[in-house]
This record gives structure tokens, C-alpha cells and sequence, in this order.
């Protein structure tokens, strides 16, 4: 199996399930259709794919998870659309188009996001979507879905990320605030798909070590992209960390030393993947283009 066609594949039926589960509909008016212009301006889906595969390395149906998949995607793209806000990270293009804001303005794509968290807690709890799975485990995934979006994960680390600009790097912070804004929603994307689709105690302890160890590398590599990426691949601006005085891998142990890191962490994921056999495979090759990606 190549991971490109593997990936591919995946894409497609996420952005099909999303699109049937945030459908267009003029009733919706100008906020929905700022939260589809995000929703479906691209992106690499990682966080969905990681869901159905984590289902998929416990042996279950990735096709059973997807509503979890797709929740994560819509709580990623939130965090995007936020992300970019001229009160963050003021960036004006995203996904290779404008940023929300820059489209629909600061106070809708505030709600743009606003309205894509709510409406991903809305999918968690679905009953059609639900059907036919146990209802502690679909207790147990949203809350650690939810849990990881929120002032302990994502939140909590995008809030690090705002009060160390300018501050004289450090690898403790760097490496909590990368843990948390970025290898929280990462690590819940496995362990959520896991769960919901029987994983035991002992698989689904194993895919959140997995799941921690890509999500800081994940990020790390995102640190140098931002160094040497190409913007028109990216589909955004580059050395923008910099001229925001962002605490970044790079800039905290420089260049080579964090591509070491990043490369020491996702080997470690590969292994552990290795050791769930088989069915984890495509997690395993996940691990690895982590820091050999370009966009
Ligand atoms: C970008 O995430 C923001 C980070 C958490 C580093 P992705 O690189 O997954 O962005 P998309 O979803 O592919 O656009
Ligand atoms: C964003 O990190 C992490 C999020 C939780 C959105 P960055 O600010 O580095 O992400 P990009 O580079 O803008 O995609
Ligand atoms: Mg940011
Ligand atoms: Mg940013
Ligand atoms: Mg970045």
C-alpha cells in the first residue's frame, strides 16, 4: 500500500462525510457559509484520517468512527479560522485562499468558529450517528475529544503560544505549549477512534503514547516549515514565527537540532505503531511522513 494513495482515499471520504454532515443550505444564511468556505478550503484531513485509523488498528470500522472524524476536522478548522485573527497570528491566507476574516470579517469568523466547535459537540452526540455503539464509549471518546480542544489541550495551548511571544526561549515551554495547542487534538484523533471502535486498555494506552509522540513532531515539523517551506505548497504565508517573535522549536534549540527531535519522536511512534500489528500499519507510515511532508 502506498501512504499517498492511502491518504488520498481517506481525504475523499472524509470531505464527503463532511460535506453530508454540514450540508449547504441557504436557510443558513451568510455564518454557514463562512463555516463551509473553511471547512472545505482544503487541508490535509490528518486529524479525521488518524480517527478511522486509530479505529482501524484496533481492528474495528473506520467507517463507524466517522462522525468523530469529521467533529475533530470541524474543531481543527475552528481553531484555524481563530488561529489567524488579527488578535493571533494575523496571517491573511490559509489553505492557499484568504483567511476567514479576511473574507467575511473579524466578527464573523469569529463565530465562523464558534459555530464549527458547537456544531462538532452537536455531531458527538448525534443518535443517528451513534446507532448501534456502545454509549460509554461514545461517552468516553467525546469527552476525551472535548477535553482535548479545550484549556488542557488546544485552548490552554494557544493561550502559551500568545503569552511567550518575545519571551527568551525555552525548551520546557516550547515543548508544553507544542504538546498542548497542537499534540493534544492529534493524540485525541487515535485514542477517540480507538475507543469508539472496541479498542482495549492496553491498545488504546499505546496509541495515545503514538499519538503524543507524532503530535509534538507534528508541530515541530511546522516550526520549520515555517522556515523552509514554500508558501505557494503550504497554501500560507512563511517566516511569519519569526517576525512575530513566536517560541518555536528552531528558534529555542535551532534548525538541525530540531529536526533531530522531531525525527527521534516519530521513529519512536513508527515502533510502537509496529507493535500493534498489522492493522496499525497505515499509522506507522503516518508516523513517518509526519517529518518528511512539505505541506
Ligand atoms: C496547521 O495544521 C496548524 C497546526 C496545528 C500546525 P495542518 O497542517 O494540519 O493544517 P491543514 O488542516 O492541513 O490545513
Ligand atoms: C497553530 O500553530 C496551532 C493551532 C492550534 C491552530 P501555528 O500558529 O504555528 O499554525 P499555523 O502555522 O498558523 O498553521
Ligand atoms: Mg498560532
Ligand atoms: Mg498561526
Ligand atoms: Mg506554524
Amino acid at each position: 500500500m502506498r501512504l499517498k494513495d492511502y491518504l488520498s482515499a481517506r481525504r475523499q471520504n472524509v470531505e464527503a462525510a463532511l460535506d453530508r454532515l454540514l450540508p449547504a443550505d441557504e436557510a443558513g444564511g451568510p455564518i454557514l457559509e463562512a463555516m463551509r468556505y473553511s471547512l472545505f478550503a482544503g487541508g490535509k484531513r490528518l486529524r479525521p484520517i488518524l480517527c478511522l485509523a486509530g479505529a482501524e488498528a484496533v481492528g474495528g470500522d473506520p467507517e463507524r468512527v466517522m462522525f468523530c472524524a469529521c467533529a475533530l476536522e470541524m474543531i481543527h478548522t475552528y481553531s484555524l479560522i481563530h488561529d489567524d485573527l488579527p488578535a493571533m497570528d494575523d496571517d491573511d491566507f490559509r489553505r492557499g485562499v484568504p483567511t476567514n476574516h479576511m473574507v467575511y470579517g473579524e466578527g464573523m469568523a469569529v463565530l465562523a468558529g464558534d459555530g464549527l466547535l458547537t456544531e462538532a459537540g452537536v455531531l458527538l452526540c448525534d443518535p443517528e450517528e451513534t446507532k448501534g455503539l456502545d454509549p460509554a464509549r461514545v461517552l468516553a471518546a467525546s469527552r476525551v475529544v472535548l477535553h482535548a480542544a479545550g484549556y488542557l489541550g488546544m485552548v490552554g495551548g494557544q493561550a502559551v503560544d500568545l503569552a511567550s511571544e518575545n519571551l527568551q526561549p525555552d525548551l520546557a515551554t516550547v515543548q508544553y505549549m507544542h504538546a498542548m495547542k497542537t499534540g493534544a487534538l492529534l493524540t485525541a484523533s487515535v485514542q477517540s477512534g480507538a475507543i469508539l471502535a472496541g479498542g482495549d486498555d492496553d491498545q488504546v494506552a499505546k496509541l495515545m503514547r503514538y499519538g503524543r509522540r507524532i503530535g509534538l513532531a507534528f508541530q515541530i515539523a511546522d516550526d520549520l516549515l515555517d522556515l523552509e517551506g514554500d508558501p505557494a505548497k503550504l497554501g500560507k504565508a512563511v517566516g511569519a514565527d519569526q517576525a512575530r517573535g513566536k517560541m518555536t522549536y528552531p528558534a529555542v534549540v535551532g534548525l538541525p537540532q530540531a529536526r533531530a527531535m522531531g525525527q527521534d519522536l516519530v521513529d519512536e511512534a513508527a515502533a510502537i505503531a509496529e507493535s500493534l500489528g498489522n492493522c496499525a500499519q497505515p499509522l506507522a507510515m503516518i508516523a513517518r511522513y509526519i517529518m518528511e511532508r512539505t505541506y
